[in-house]
């Protein structure tokens, strides 16, 4: 299992270039499953949780096509023949985001079985919803052996209110609703870019959508859909850890190929606790670090809320600010596994149900930490940056699911990281058996 080396105490000075969103490629890639044509997403992140949906679309009987060398960001899926609409178990297992192929599947095969996701490190991942969603729009949904499986010769369109905002649930049902019979609207919908993104690519396949981006979207929807081509945004939650990465390090930072407008909330809180942060034209973010970083608090919301996906590095960073800093995690109920670890390092924090309260700053050394999920393994590599001394991350494939390339990107810009193992692959062949977020 791969680790990372990292000396901390070098400020990060350059240029650091933003991959495509994990989290707009996911959905994306199941939206391929509408047409039988091929659909070509360009600015593809070579990153894990891509290459467990590519195998998961193989299962499925789709083609997909990654090319070698250069061209590797550019991926053309073809789901003319879809003879085995099951998500099985093996690889839902490994990522929750899974789920994202239900609405689809039924929407183009009139069947789906789809292994239930079951919980994770951040909690229990319910999909209650997309299932309510389905039923409400005519499908019928047995739940046998650990697998959903959802049947209807046509969906019809309906009108949904979501109980709670889910991300990937918006995505699931749009996906279902693009080629249901009548209208559909769907009310108290996600309003993260990644939802935009996909009814952006959806619209190219000929969906007729109103309102993607806000919390109201209404479908008509259509016979059939045919293929596009699609560039996927960059990486709001990559672009925010690089800013983090520059202002913890006391460096001069600029994170190019990013959305600037995505980041707001996280623009918002970095100037609040004293980081120098400007936009440089539509594509870049300049981040400098204070003499003294100080206390500021933030709590989870969606967008366009501080990201729960941010919550872990947001909170490294205030390890280091003078002062008290209380960080409130609404979204998910267990989301607060780095903790553990940063204490390891020296940082003072208590945790009380949903809220964290850090003080500092605290000295951190070096210490071997364990990474338990995606956003807390970012959370370490951060600490460890500033932190006194050698760290060791072990399981970094955690970090492999969803930030590309990381060790190369910040050694880039002056960080001592180095991997130890096997040298991270884009098309890795081994199966993760830990459980996963998303
Ligand atoms: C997506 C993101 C993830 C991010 C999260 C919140 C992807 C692939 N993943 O995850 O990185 O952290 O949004 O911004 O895009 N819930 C239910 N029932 C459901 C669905 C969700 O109760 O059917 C609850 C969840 O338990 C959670 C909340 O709703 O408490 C939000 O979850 P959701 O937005 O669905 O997260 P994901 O889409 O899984």
């Amino acid at each position: 299992m791969d680790k990372f080396v990292i000396r901390g105490g070098n400020p990060l000075v350059g240029a650091i270039r933003v991959s495509g969103a994990k989290n707009s490629a996911l959905p994306c890639m199941a939206a391929a499953i509408l047409t039988e044509d091929p659909v070509t997403l360009e600015n593809m992140p070579q990153v894990r949780d891509i290459e467990t949906e590519r195998r998961l679309l193989q299962s499925m009987g789709a083609e997909v096509e990654l090319r070698e060398g250069e061209a590797q960001d550019r991926t053309t899926i073809c789901c003319r023949a879809l003879s085995d609409p099951v998500a099985k178990y093996e690889i839902v297992k490994t990522m929750r985001a899974s789920s994202l192929v239900l609405g689809p599947l039924v929407a183009r095969a009139g069947m789906a079985r789809v292994a239930m996701p079951g919980g994770c490190a951040i909690g229990g991942r319910p999909i209650d919803l997309h299932i309510k969603g389905l039923e409400q729009m005519g499908a019928a949904i047995t739940q046998e052996h650990g697998y959903l499986e959802a049947r209807a010769d046509r969906l019809r369109g309906t009108h949904l209110v979501f109980d709670k905002i889910t991300v990937t649930g918006t995505e699931d049902l749009l996906m279902a609703a693009v080629l249901a019979e009548g209208e559909t609207v769907m009310e108290n919908c996600a309003r993260e870019p990644e939802v935009g993104d996909l009814a952006a690519l959806l619209t190219a396949m000929g969906a007729q959508i109103e309102g993607a981006g806000t919390s109201t979207m209404r479908v008509r929807g259509v016979t059939g859909l045919h293929g596009a081509q699609y560039h996927i945004h960059p990486d709001r939650i990559e672009a925010g850890t690089f800013l983090v990465a520059g202002a913890i390090t006391g460096g001069d930072l600029v994170v190019t190929g990013c959305n600037p407008e995505h980041l707001g909330a996280v623009i918002a809180k970095l100037r609040e606790a004293g980081a120098r942060v400007e936009g440089m034209g539509a594509d870049a973010v300049r981040v400098r670090g204070a003499e003294k970083l100080r206390g500021a608090d933030i709590s989870t919301e969606e967008y366009p809320g501080f990201p729960t996906d941010m919550q872990a590095q947001y909170m490294a960073l205030a390890t280091q600010a003078d002062g008290m800093s209380l960080v409130t995690e609404n979204i998910f109920e267990n989301r607060f596994m780095h903790v553990q670890e940063l204490v390891r390092m020296g940082a003072n924090i208590k945790v009380d149900g949903k809220t964290a309260t850090v003080r500092g700053p605290a000295r951190l050394s070096a210490a071997a930490v364990m990474c338990s999920d995606l956003r807390a393994s970012a959370s370490l590599v951060l600490a460890a940056l500033v932190a006194d001394g050698e760290s060791i991350l072990d399981r970094v494939y955690h970090m492999d699911r969803g930030y590309e390339r990381i060790e190369e990107k910040l050694s880039g810009v002056g960080a001592q990281i180095q991997r130890l193992g096997n040298l991270f692959a884009p098309r890795m062949s081994e199966t993760i058996s830990e459980k996963t977020t998303a």
